[in-house]
């Protein structure tokens, strides 16, 4: 809040909020207010209004509003102080100087600032060599060969450091005191005392803050040499892990979009960038940092994870995972298909595929859960066999153990369970249970996981295939009370039943081109299995035992509800839904069609 007479009070007194949103929203006049597209939620027709007398901003339609800190603070994601501090630049208002500082602090601020100035002059001087000397030539030559034209390395602010070992120190040894050089990490000392370029023959990416300003560099070898990449130190402007390769430029895309793509090298960075999105960022040299994911949460709370798919890369993978989870980010995985059998990171799956492909890879990248069953999959086989379904339980329980938000958690659970295709509501309600409790281990009786398709479901399938006189309404039966649904079956059923509704036989192998792999073998499997002609008397028995499992799995997520510590109103509802299934169970009415 703005205390009165407090400096963030003359700055809403003087500030105007009309001319401070139109610097995120278009605005038309409409009678005394102004009239836009919400900026916080999505809308085609305006319902975002302004008032400019009042000096206040509220949306009809989802019912965000108030002054025009919090407009700032809710849409840049920053605290108040900075919010009032953005506002007063944003209206020409002079900011205060701060608090008197000590003459230490004085000293060290008046450091950075000449760190920051030689890093500028820095990156000027390696973009001249490249542009402009024979061996910036060889390293042009490098670039183009690896697809990044002269434009891209202007955009982009490449640089060439030279082979002779004092060029840098050369140039600014006029400019600044050589204990300032040294303190800028892009010098070393001889055994001799003297200062050396610390980057010699190296392409240089030049490493921005959140503000666009150079504070390090990464260098890349030209050739074979080690390090592949040789980084600038931690200095008093730079820390590694508080700082994402490409922030700067990717900022606005990441708000726009709502998620980032994080990848693990500069060319990848610039790669996706040049693909057409904007919003990458690397980590860079560095493994993912807390700290990093605190600066890129002020901008999105969405991640695309694309590291490079070799071993380092999976490894990296999975721990950038549980601590973006931990962050409460929503995560999904992009793994880029091999490209000629060999593993590609983004800059060579983009430079042999093109941007279109990346795209569309990034648009079907799958949740992090399904990511981590694939990588399971790809290494244990097929997840067939209780044991082993309770084994990737188990490892992907301290993925989903991190979720902060427990309602996530007992969604993440029930997915699990979807994609693993456990259905036993018993088992279903331990999986919820541990994710509940963020315990990392499931605990349940292993049998419990023996879950191919029970025999009833196998009967009701063939009947779908054979029973000439009764199979339109069987499949009727199924699909009105969606007695498939929750199946490891359900997406064989799917596939089936709208032939078999409009009264055709189905075409077993139409329906297993809808179906992936493990499905298929089970349609076919099933199909293939001996079997008495079909009757309407042994049709009616198997949808009874469906109708249980369906009323079993509702008393489970019943009895899941009402431990949840549901407000008084609802928990009468869910006692009485659950003595309703529970007589349903008991008087065999399950058993009946109705
Ligand atoms: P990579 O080895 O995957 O390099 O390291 P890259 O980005 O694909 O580069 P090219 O295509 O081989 O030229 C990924 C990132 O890890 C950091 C760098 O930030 C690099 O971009 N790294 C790598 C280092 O800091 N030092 C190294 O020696 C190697
Ligand atoms: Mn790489």
């Amino acid at each position: 809040m703005a205390e009165a007479g407090s400096w963030a009070d003359r700055v809403k007194q003087q500030a105007d909020i009309v001319r401070v949103v139109s610097d995120y929203v278009r605005l038309k006049k409409s009678g005394q207010n102004f009239l836009g597209l919400c900026p916080f939620h999505s809308e085609k027709t305006p319902s975002f209004a302004v008032h400019p007398v009042r000096q206040i901003y509220h949306c009809f339609g989802c019912g965000v509003g108030g002054d025009v800190f919090q407009f700032v603070m809710e849409l840049e994601k920053c605290s108040f102080p900075e919010a009032v501090r953005l506002v007063a630049e944003k209206c020409g208002i002079p900011v205060p100087k701060p608090r008197p500082r000590s003459p230490q602090e004085k000293r060290e601020q008046s450091t950075r600032a000449t760190l920051m100035d030689m890093h500028r002059e820095a990156a000027a001087y390696f973009a001249r060599q490249m542009a402009e000397t024979v061996e910036g030539q060889a390293a042009q030559a490098y670039l183009e060969d690896r697809g990044l034209d002269r434009a891209t390395i202007e955009q982009f602010g490449l640089g060439y450091a030279p082979a002779s070992g004092d060029a840098l120190y050369r140039h600014l040894k006029a400019r600044f005191p050589d204990n300032l050089l040294e303190a800028s990490g892009l010098f070393a000392r001889t055994e001799g005392g003297r200062l050396y370029d610390r980057f010699r023959r190296r392409i240089m990416f030049p490493i921005a803050n959140e503000s666009g300003r150079v504070i390090a560099f990464g260098g890349r070898a030209l050739g074979d040499e080690l390090p592949k990449y040789l980084n600038s130190p931690e200095t008093s402007i730079y820390s590694k892990s508080h700082v994402l390769y490409h922030l700067d430029r990717a900022k606005q895309a990441i708000r726009q979009q709502d998620f980032a793509i994080l990848v693990e090298g500069y060319l990848d960075a610039i790669a996706v960038a040049r693909a057409g999105c904007a919003n990458v960022v690397a980590s860079c040299g560095t493994s993912l940092a807390e700290a990093q994911l605190k600066l890129l949460g002020r901008f999105t709370r969405r991640v695309v994870v694309n590291y490079d798919p070799d071993a380092a890369g999976q490894a990296a993978t999975e721990r950038s995972i549980l601590l973006l989870l931990e962050q409460g980010f929503e995560v999904r995985v992009l793994e880029l298909p091999r490209v000629g059998g060999r593993h590609a990171d983004p800059d060579l799956f983009i430079r042999e595929q093109g941007a279109a492909a990346y795209q569309a890879a990034l648009g079907a990248a799958p949740a992090f859960i399904e990511y981590l069953i694939q990588r399971t999959r790809a290494q244990a086989g097929a997840l067939q066999g209780p044991e082993a379904k309770l084994r990737v339980l188990n490892y992907l329980m301290p993925y989903v153990q991190r979720i902060p938000s427990r309602l996530l958690r007992s969604e993440w659970a029930t997915r699990m369970a979807s994609e693993l295709r456990i259905e036993e509501p018993v088992l279903r309600e331990a999986l919820r249970r541990a994710a509940a409790e963020r315990r990392s281990q499931v605990q349940t009786r292993p049998e419990l996981l023996a879950a191919g398709p029970k025999p009833a479901e196998r009967r009701l399938i063939q009947m779908l295939g054979e029973a000439e006189e009764f199979r339109q309404k069987l499949a009727q039966a199924i699909a009105v009370a969606e007695l498939h649904h929750g199946l490891v079956t359900e997406k064989i059923f799917a596939a089936l039943l709208p032939a078999c509704l409009a009264g055709c036989a189905p075409d077993p192998n139409q329906a297993a081109a809808a179906l992936g792999e493990e499905d298929r073998r089970t349609l076919f499997g099933i199909l293939f299995e001996p079997a008495a002609p079909p009757s309407w008397e042994e049709a009616e028995s198997c949808l009874g035992v469906l109708r249980r499992r369906k009323i079993e799995a509702e008393l489970a997520s019943v009895q899941q509800a009402i431990e949840s510590n549901p407000p008084e109103e609802e928990l009468r509802a869910l006692l009485t839904r659950k003595q309703r299934l529970r007589q349903q169970l008991a008087s065999g009415e399950a058993d009946q069609s109705f």
